[in-house]
């Protein structure tokens, strides 16, 4: 480009700007005279200039169409409510996106029924790549356990690319869902419990899936889901209600979704629950008052799979016509699978129950992602066959699956170092997962006609040169031992026996509550007759949820969470078990000892009469039957080597407000084996009104040490970090003791100090 043109492209720009944003425009329609506002800050105004035109030429049903999204009948993930023509309704400009398309001749086909419509306004392809598009990584929630930003970051972004590459805008994901309920089956899909945590990784999510932007190729839109507080469903039973002080949610359930719109995600979901009575298709707090003015998200909100319909079912409209005029006055921009817009939106106008006005408003925030995503300027851009042919499962995107998949895996239990394996011994592997192909994918994976790649722990083990012996025992649901005899006598023959055992992929996920979370079925009478035999046992658990499996915990030797870990599971396991990977993860959830102790999480606020951790005491909060305690604590997790902590330092004793404080200590790796440690931070306000948590994550390191080596680690404790809503949702500070701690968990707390914020 010719040196001076790059200023005058510039100034051109600007001058364009500054006289957008001092002229507002107007424009007329058949039935009313709409004044359009300046473009707001952070928006592009010759994108907005672009959108006024194209609102001045759309009719009513045009906009509605811009409006409603519809699922293909190819997948489905909710219940259709009328099929129709769909194809024509494209043709008539009746519908803005469709979910559930995907593949580059496929969303092509849709496309030009597109442009085929009046005005040409491109379709907007979405679908659920929730852990992965071909290359299939670790469950959310499994890669939540590795603790690593950038692996978390790198699958997004290699999912993102694939998808992309297959005619695909836009995913609905991540799911920031803080949860606390083991039952309520979509925990895979999410982070786990913990806000701090839940808020990293819902950051690198929307950066992996976004990468340099919307309008690069590789780049799909986020979704933000479910919004919001839908991980808090009464009970645990999914879709139910949610009834939570305002306070707990800005405290836990909000931070990630802010955390995510903060990083520029595009669009956001909302969710199947009501929160406090209200659904939220039709919250205006949460929707409008908090997403599109408080936090200034641009972007627009898509509905669930038929939330504002279903606001009938709620009792809180009387019918679809009602529904959808909640839905839009809320801030709900466009209504997936719901038909509650398309069936009423227009006659709410004509009624003079909506406003023209919020009508643009929603189908602007639409428009504009696709201005953004380039599709005006070319509608075929992400449908290029030559591009999906050369992304999909490259060599190098299943390296990263393997390595993420490797990362997500946590070790709970090594007695006597039964682990790594050595590789000349013999291997019973027995269990009804050790070779299962489907289930090591997960809820929630993407569909693949054909044998996929994909690993199972027998062909990984295999792969890796050991000598194995297989017997299934029993399936995952059985009721029968008829195939004990048989897995016993392969245990008798090895040196050591491998247990694969858990849930299928469709035992969590959506609709997949589950009031008993114990392994099902008689996998854990398995585990005994296999224990009776003498043999050393390492139990593999592959689950999408914490399970409770006590008996095992307290007598096998070994113990590895794998969840479920992608197409690369097997080849990942045998890493771990060879101990070619040493493990690192560490659990985002706290799994707990029964089910009567949920929701159990570490971050609770104690009680005037709390009760130790560990034993039974009289008048004090726990139960008659069973200590407070987890089973296995968030952020534990072990490792094939020991860290020690030392020498914890604070910068300051006493701070003011406006000052920071260093903490730092250091850890040296005292075993054999090289290996990973995540260092954590907990920080608890001492004495507060309201009361805070018993302690709190606020900060946390993956490093790398050699054996013998030291390094030092050090976070910054900012004002940020010593903040908390009060009651009248301030977010404030008050001065007085706080607490530091440093841990390998939040129930293996090794050092720890005290400084004073003063007034
Ligand atoms: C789920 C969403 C999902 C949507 C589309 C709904 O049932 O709750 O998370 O994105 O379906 O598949």
């Amino acid at each position: 480009m010719h040196p001076l043109r790059k200023p005058l492209l510039l100034k051109h720009f600007l001058l364009l700007a500054v006289i957008f944003a001092f002229t507002p425009a107007t424009f007329s329609q058949s039935k009313a005279k709409v004044k359009i506002s300046a473009p707001a800050k952070g928006l592009n105004p010759v994108i907005e200039n672009k959108i006024t035109a194209l609102l001045a030429k759309m009719t009513i049903d045009e906009k509605v169409g811009q409006l409603n999204q519809y699922s293909s009948d190819k997948v489905v993930t909710g219940p259709i409510t009328n099929s129709g023509n769909k194809l024509q309704d494209v043709k008539d400009g009746k519908i803005g996106s469709l979910l559930n398309v995907r593949g580059v001749d496929y969303t092509r086909q849709w496309q030009d029924a597109a442009m085929q419509s009046r005005l040409k306004i491109p379709l907007l392809f979405g679908l659920d790549v929730i852990h992965g598009y071909r290359t299939t990584f670790p469950i959310p929630l499994a890669e939540a356990a590795s603790w690593d930003l950038d692996a978390i970051q790198l699958s997004a972004r290699i999912a993102a690319e694939e998808a992309s590459a297959s005619g695909i805008h836009w995913t609905f994901a991540p799911m920031v869902d803080l949860a606390r309920d083991p039952r309520w089956g979509r925990v895979m899909e999410g982070a786990g419990e913990d806000p701090f945590l839940g808020s990293a990784i819902a950051r690198a999510r929307v950066i992996g899936f976004q990468g340099k932007g919307l309008g690069n190729t590789d780049a799909v839109m986020a979704c933000v889901k479910h919004f919001a507080a839908y991980g808090a469903a009464i009970g645990g039973r999914d879709y139910n209600s949610v009834d939570m002080s305002l306070r707990n949610l800005w405290e836990f359930y909000l931070p990630p979704f802010k955390a995510a719109a903060e990083a520029g995600a595009a669009t956001f979901m909302n969710s199947f629950n009501d929160l406090n009575g209200t659904p939220a298709s039709a919250s205006k707090y949460l929707q409008t008052d908090i997403l599109k003015s408080k936090w200034g998200f641009k972007g627009f909100v898509v509905s669930d799979w038929g939330s504002i319909r279903e606001m009938v079912a709620h009792g809180y409209a009387k019918d679809t016509y009602e529904a959808a005029d909640q839905a839009i006055h809320a801030g709900n921009d466009m209504d997936m699978e719901g038909r509650a817009y398309n069936n009423n939106l227009a006659k709410l106008v004509k009624d003079g129950k909506v406003s023209m006005a919020i009508v643009d408003e929603a189908v602007r925030r639409v428009l504009r992602k696709k201005y953004e995503l380039g599709l005006f300027d070319d509608p075929y851009k992400f449908s290029n066959a030559e591009r999906e042919k050369q992304t999909l499962n490259k060599q190098s995107f299943i390296d990263a699956e393997r390595d993420v998949a490797r990362k997500s895996i946590v070790l709970l239990k090594n007695q006597n170092q039964l682990l790594p394996l050595d590789k000349n011994k013999t291997v019973a592997l027995i269990g009804p997962l050790v070779k299962s192909e489907a289930d090591m994918k997960g809820f929630w994976s993407v569909d693949w006609e054909g044998k996929d790649h994909s690993v199972t722990l027998f062909e990984g083990m295999e792969a890796a040169g050991a000598k194995v012996n297989y017997a299934k025992g029993c399936d995952v649901s059985d009721t029968s031992r008829a195939g004990f005899a048989e897995a016993v006598k392969t245990a008798m023959k090895a040196d050591v026996v491998v247990m694969a055992v858990g849930e299928t992929a469709i035992m969590s996920g959506e609709a997949k509550s589950r009031s008993d979370i114990t392994l099902p079925g008689v996998q854990e009478e398995l585990i005994k007759a296999i224990q009776a035999t003498g043999k050393p046992v390492v139990v593999l658990i592959m689950a999408g949820r914490p399970l409770v499996f006590n008996w095992t915990a307290d007598h096998v030797p070994a113990i590895v969470y794998t969840w479920w870990l992608g197409n690369e599971a097997g080849n990942a396991i045998a890493d771990v078990l060879y101990g070619k990977y040493n493990p690192s993860g560490k659990l985002p959830m706290t799994f707990p000892q029964s089910v009567g102790q949920v929701p159990i999480y570490y971050n609770y606020l104690n009680t005037g009469r709390p009760s130790k951790d560990d034993a039974f005491s009289k008048y004090s909060s726990g139960y008659l039957d069973i200590t407070k305690r987890p089973k296995y604590a968030f952020g534990y997790g072990l490792s094939y080597t020991k860290f020690e902590y030392s020498d914890l330092k604070l910068s300051k004793n006493d701070i003011r407000k406006a000052e920071e404080i260093t903490v730092s200590f250091t850890i040296k790796n005292t075993g054999k084996y090289a290996g990973e440690e995540v260092a954590q931070l907990y920080l608890q306000d001492a004495v507060s009104q309201p009361v805070r948590p018993v302690k709190e994550l606020k900060g946390f390191k993956k490093l790398m040490l050699q054996p013998g080596e030291s390094k030092t680690v050090s976070f910054v404790i900012d004002k940020d970090k010593l903040s908390f809503y009060n009651n009248d949702l301030q977010w404030i500070t008050q001065p007085g003791k706080f607490n530091v701690f440093i841990g390998s968990a939040s129930d293996d707390i090794r050092l720890q100090k005290s400084f004073n914020l003063l007034d």
